[in-house]
């Protein structure tokens, strides 16, 4: 069987752009691959983080990994900081990397304009991540479009020491969804829909309650034609409300651009509302049940147990190559 390996920020209001970009494909994934799935705090620190409300959020993710649909009798699911394997592997792997391919990360440039000086960690961040890939001998990684570069890179890391030290790492594919890949804002449907954006009401978190949820679409912007059509270039607005409807629902995009044909937005809108309620509430009953749970610190414990054995064999394997240790 395939092994697939995934990992999320644990850096709070997980929202339907990671659901549908990511979460939904990691339970698909699970009956009939070898799952592995990540909460990567050590990631998360690469930008400033109050260790109490970071520890609250590794739960969090955690119980939202079970609540989407996780079952961790198919899927190991662990916290990243509990295998040591991750921050070693990653260092072996910077010293056969380059600061100019790094330099080119789009997400890098990104987060570093956003900051007077930026921690090298978040320079290095792709690098752990290949480490999070590789260590795992990872054939598959599901994740949104934005993570594509990153994949890149893992994916010459990889066949460049392959190159050098002899067959040492399994070479990944990214897997991209083709709908909700890339979710937009609500507010702003040119960028992708974040974490971090100030304004709550660009983004649907998975935890909001019924009346966040219809404030956010209803406030949704669009534009001023007034048909229902999907045409993400002319129409991103709209297209981003159609593309959330389609994956939720399972109804094709050109079925419902014939459903509201004639219709405003405001019916569009009205409907997308309920089939996003609907989908949130069983997610959100299962999220409450477990995240105070001891069954919930039980599974990540074993998680990282499991986790660790096939770590530790791929870095043994690894050291061996590059001639490190006794
Ligand atoms: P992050 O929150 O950055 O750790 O992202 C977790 C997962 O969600 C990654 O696989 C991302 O590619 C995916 N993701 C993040 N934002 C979006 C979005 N707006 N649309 C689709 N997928 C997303
Ligand atoms: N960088 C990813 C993101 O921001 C998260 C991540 C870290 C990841 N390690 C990973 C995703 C390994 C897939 C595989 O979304």
């Amino acid at each position: 069987m395939s092994r697939v390996f995934s990992g999320v920020q644990p850096t709070g209001n997980i929202h339907i752009g990671n659901y549908l970009g990511a979460l939904k494909q990691f339970v698909e994934l699970q009956n009939d691959h070898d799952c592995i799935y990540c909460i990567v705090d050590m990631h998360s620190i690469t930008v400033p983080q109050d260790p109490k409300e970071l520890k609250k959020h590794i739960l969090d993710v955690a119980a939202l990994y079970l609540a989407v649909g996780l079952d961790p009798e198919k899927s190991i699911v662990f916290v990243q900081s509990d295998v040591s394997g991750h921050a070693e592997l990653a260092w072996i792997l910077m010293c056969n990397s380059y600061t100019g391919e790094l330099s080119r990360m789009t997400q890098f440039k990104q987060k570093s304009k956003e900051r007077e000086s930026a921690p090298a960690g978040l320079f290095t961040y792709p690098i752990l991540m290949a480490a999070d890939i590789l260590l795992y001998d990872t054939n598959i990684v599901p994740v949104g479009n934005d993570q594509k570069q990153h994949i890149e890179l893992t994916r010459d890391i990889a066949i460049r020491v392959n190159n050098t030290y002899g067959e040492t790492f399994v070479v990944p594919d990214g897997r991209f969804l083709k709908e909700g890949a890339r979710i937009m804002a609500l507010d702003d449907p040119l960028s992708k829909m974040s974490k971090s954006a100030p304004n709550a009401f660009s983004r649907i978190s998975l935890l909001d309650d019924a009346a966040k949820v219809k404030k956010s679409i209803m406030r949704a912007t669009t534009d001023s034609e007034g048909s229902v059509r999907f045409d993400p270039e002319n129409k991103p607005g709209v297209s981003n409300l159609l593309t959330i409807y389609s994956v939720f629902s399972g109804i094709a995009i050109a079925d419902l651009e014939k459903q509201y044909d004639g219709q405003g937005y405001g019916a569009l809108k009205k409907d997308l509302v309920e089939v996003v309620q609907q989908n949130l509430e069983p997610i959100q009953k299962r999220y409450n049940e477990i995240r105070n749970s001891q069954e919930l610190v039980n599974i990540l414990r074993d998680g990282a147990e499991r986790a660790e054995i096939i770590a530790e064999k791929t870095l043994a394997r690894v050291k061996d190559r590059f001639g490190l240790g006794l």
